[in-house]
């Protein structure tokens, strides 16, 4: 079994790299279709300021502890941790929870993926009008052209999933360079677009609508989904941002990536809130449309854009770049599972994997369509697994929490943190204490509200 240390190909061949592959894992559809959707579903600022307050408190501490604990052990599943970690064989079978949250995120993740394939596409061969139309016309797009349509549905799953398998199999050199075009890209663009919103008629009641509290919004439900979505969004939970720490190297310092990361995966997501709500308000988009949101609201801009119809399939691009830089981490967590669990090679698991999500996410694109009537808890397949996606994320989370502050000496969890002195980390015990005590007693608070 391959073991990840500094001196093979999985280490990050720069700092740089390392940040941007951390960020590519973190800024994904979570940051650009899910918060905005979520921002409108449980009635705006509210929401969003809980979602900030999470991200920079919690979310950063966690991804901390994530960074950590790979460095530290070297691998996300404790395989081989020796005498590192106590209690690690209880604890690497609790590990299960990040794979399984993985498989329920990917589900839907996957067929998401999808459509941003569908609109880029649609859009670089102009079978999408981007010239003066309405709503309307996006709107009937995504309900019959793509959720009306299981071939269309099925086809983009698939593609995704393949792309996104291959890549893996490629190994890692590949997402560090998708990234380094991805990232600046879509702040550029976002920037840009943002201006061109802002100056709508109409705009500023979604600004209002973005910043507004409103104490009747603070509801269990929503604090959960605040709270769901800032590990969603910073990748928690999943094992990812632990795989991604364990190929750091040893001089990297990781609590200014953690700090770099969670900066950018919360700005892209704030930049989206910014373009698709106010967006949404001056075009009169159906801001209830759930899932659909980002999909009509986007169209909807490029057509008032000038040049429009090559700012879309641009956009759309970086959409696909951002999603697949997820996906490939996601597959990358469990493929390294897989092939430990069952002593098979990665490829081996790739294939495997894939087999399973094509299954998965065909069973889910298909949700939208012929298989809507399959409802559990009341909700269909697909609400159903961000659902559980929300409390596993949480789950794995609060376990990495217990990991670093309860089961790792002090002293090491201090000298990985500081490399060995060389680093200086005021707050380290005001942050070790929030591993250990506060964070896991929060967490456990929230849920036993929601219960
Ligand atoms: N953070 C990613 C996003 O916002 C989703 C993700 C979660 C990716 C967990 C990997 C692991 O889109």
């Amino acid at each position: 079994m391959e073991t990840i240390d500094e001196s093979n190909e999985n280490s990050w061949s720069s700092k740089l790299g390392f940040i941007l592959a951390a960020t590519g894992t973190a800024v994904g559809l979570g940051n650009i279709w899910r918060l905005p959707y979520l921002v409108n579903q449980y009635g705006g600022g509210t929401f969003l300021f809980f979602y900030l307050l999470f991200s920079f408190t919690i979310g950063l501490s966690v991804l901390l502890a994530e960074f950590t604990i790979g460095r530290y052990v070297g691998n996300p599943f404790l395989f081989n941790v020796k005498n590192k970690i106590k209690n690690s064989f209880i604890v690497s079978k609790l590990l299960y929870i990040y794979p399984l949250a993985l498989l329920f995120l990917l589900s839907f993740y996957i067929v998401v993926s999808g459509w941003t394939l569908f609109y880029f596409i649609k859009s670089l061969i102009g079978s999408i009008s981007y010239i003066s139309q309405n709503p309307t016309y996006y709107e009937s797009i995504f309900s019959e052209e793509l959720l009306g349509n299981p071939i269309i549905l099925i086809l983009f799953t698939v593609l995704f999933t393949l792309l996104t398998a291959f890549i893996v199999y490629k190994g890692l050199k590949g997402i560090e360079r998708v990234n380094f075009i991805m990232l600046p890209a879509i702040f550029i663009l976002l920037g840009i677009i943002i201006i061109r919103v802002l100056s709508l008629e109409g705009s500023m009641e979604g600004i209002a609508y973005i910043f507004s509290f409103n104490t009747k919004d603070i509801t269990v439900n929503a604090i959960i989904a605040a709270l769901g979505q800032a590990f969603f969004a910073l990748s928690l939970g999943s094992g990812a941002m632990i795989i991604f720490g364990s190929y750091s190297k040893r001089s990297y310092d990781i609590k200014s990536s953690a700090i770099q990361t969670t900066n950018l995966a919360v700005g892209v997501g704030i930049f989206a809130s910014l373009l698709i709500i106010p967006a949404a308000f001056a075009f009169n988009v159906n801001v209830s449309s759930g899932p659909g949101l980002t999909f009509v609201t986007l169209p909807t801009i490029f057509s008032a854009l000038p040049l429009g119809y090559i700012i879309a399939p641009l956009f759309f691009l970086v959409m696909v770049m951002a999603a697949l830089t997820s996906t490939i981490s996601i597959l990358e967590v469990c493929a390294v599972f897989l092939a430990h669990s069952i002593k098979v090679s990665k490829n081996i698991s790739i294939l495997i994997l894939v087999i399973f999500f094509l299954i998965v996410g065909i069973l889910q694109a298909l949700s939208f369509g012929p298989l809507s009537f399959i409802s559990i808890f009341g909700k269909n397949t697909f609400d159903f697994a961000e659902m559980m996606v929300n409390f596993m994320l949480i789950g794995g989370g609060v376990l990495s929490c217990i990991i670093v502050g309860w089961l790792i000496s002090k002293n090491d969890i201090i000298n990985e943190v500081n490399n060995n002195g060389l680093l200086r980390f005021r707050s380290i015990k005001l942050w070790i204490n929030s591993i250990k005590y506060i964070i896991p007693i929060v967490v456990l608070l929230f849920i036993f509200m929601f219960i």
